[in-house]
């Protein structure tokens, strides 16, 4: 057996290229050196509200992009979060170890909490706890995320080790896995911010089913930084370096080399091509997903068969912990 690995991504909004390149893309290429188990964090997505249609719609469509990117139901388990109710129980359990003053040190908190001040619900509060349980459960070895779930990782170990030292050995410690490159893609309109699923502005992403056109015309708009040359440099460059980045993972051509094919040539060259990158690597991604998508029967299937098999492992661990702390 090899040492489990679990993520998952929130069916909110829109799923653009930074939770592609920052997540999926290395799930698909981490499936074949662990046991992989992906989620749909339904009850994360709706610390946020989401409208009952729109919403069943978004997990199924999630489900239908975890395949099209490549995700095989034969190798990994992908399963909705909701459909296993011990990830609701440990996180009560979970709830009885954190401290109040450790959640409201989380960034995203404070972030989500400003720009929804309208409701600042629980949820989002305990947000990082479910996450949390989410792990432990699957007595997770490995979490590969992008940059901005550092912080929950963290507190995840912390409260994986408070439970241990309270009640004895039972969770293992998960490690993070974040790549360096394409951990943090900023928005297209402003390389100061990440780009973001509750973003205002639709030029602040590229989602994976935007249109040719669309694509074209945002890549066109992007910003870029003062200059001519095509350089990589975070510090003076942000905004185009963010744009190679994007170009090398989807290409999967050095940085470097994609440099050395542009000296002498100026950033609309350049936003041509990258537009035609992205095109490229989206449209087969697109029809992969318009299919899947089409057939709801089989996603059902592939959900129902994942949450079967994730329930087993869910439900042993719950067993244990249950145990652990004298619950009858
Ligand atoms: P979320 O959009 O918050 O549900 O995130 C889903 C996954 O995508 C998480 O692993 C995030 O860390 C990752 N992610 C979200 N936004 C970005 C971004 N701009 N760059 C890289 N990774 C991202
Ligand atoms: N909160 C994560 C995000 O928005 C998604 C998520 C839920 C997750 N549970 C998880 C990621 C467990 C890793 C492990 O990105």
């Amino acid at each position: 057996m090899n040492q489990r690995l679990f993520s998952a991504v929130a069916p909110s909004g829109i799923i653009h290229l930074g939770n592609y390149l920052g997540a999926i893309k290395q799930w698909v290429e981490l499936q074949n050196d662990y046991d992989c188990v992906f989620s749909i964090a339904d009850y994360h997505a709706m610390t946020i509200f989401q409208p009952p249609q729109e919403f069943r719609e978004k997990i199924l469509e999630m489900a239908a992009i975890y395949l099209a990117a490549g995700i095989d139901p034969k190798k990994s388990i992908i399963f909705i979060q909701s459909n296993i109710s011990a990830h609701a129980e440990l996180t009560w359990i979970l709830n009885t170890l954190v401290k109040v003053s450790e959640l409201e040190r989380m960034t995203q908190f404070k972030d989500k909490a400003k720009r929804f001040s309208q409701n600042i619900n629980m949820g989002l509060f305990d947000y990082p706890v479910l996450m949390a349980a989410d792990i432990l459960l699957y007595k997770t070895k490995v979490v590969p995320v992008g940059e901005d779930q550092k912080q929950h990782l963290e507190l995840c170990r912390t409260l994986a080790q408070r439970f241990n030292k309270v009640y004895g050995q039972t969770f293992i410690i998960p490690k993070t896995i974040i790549r360096k490159e394409g951990a943090r893609i900023m928005g297209l309109d402003d390389p100061a911010k990440k780009m973001s699923k509750s973003a205002v502005n639709p030029y602040n992403y590229i989602t994976l089913t935007d249109s040719s056109d669309l694509i074209k015309e945002k890549i066109k708009k992007a910003v870029t930084d003062s200059g001519k040359e095509i350089i990589f440099n975070l510090k003076e460059k942000p905004a185009l370096s963010n744009l190679l980045t994007i170009y090398s993972l989807l290409s999967n051509k050095p940085i470097k080399e994609i440099v050395k094919n542009y000296q002498g040539k100026g950033y609309s060259q350049f936003k041509t091509d990258l537009a035609e990158v992205i095109i490229n690597f989206l449209k087969p991604f697109q029809e992969r997903f318009e299919n899947f998508n089409k057939d709801q029967n089989y996603l059902k299937k592939v959900l129902n068969e994942g949450a079967q098999k994730a329930r087993e492992i869910a439900e042993k661990t719950l067993e244990e912990v249950k145990e652990k702390i004298g619950l009858i």
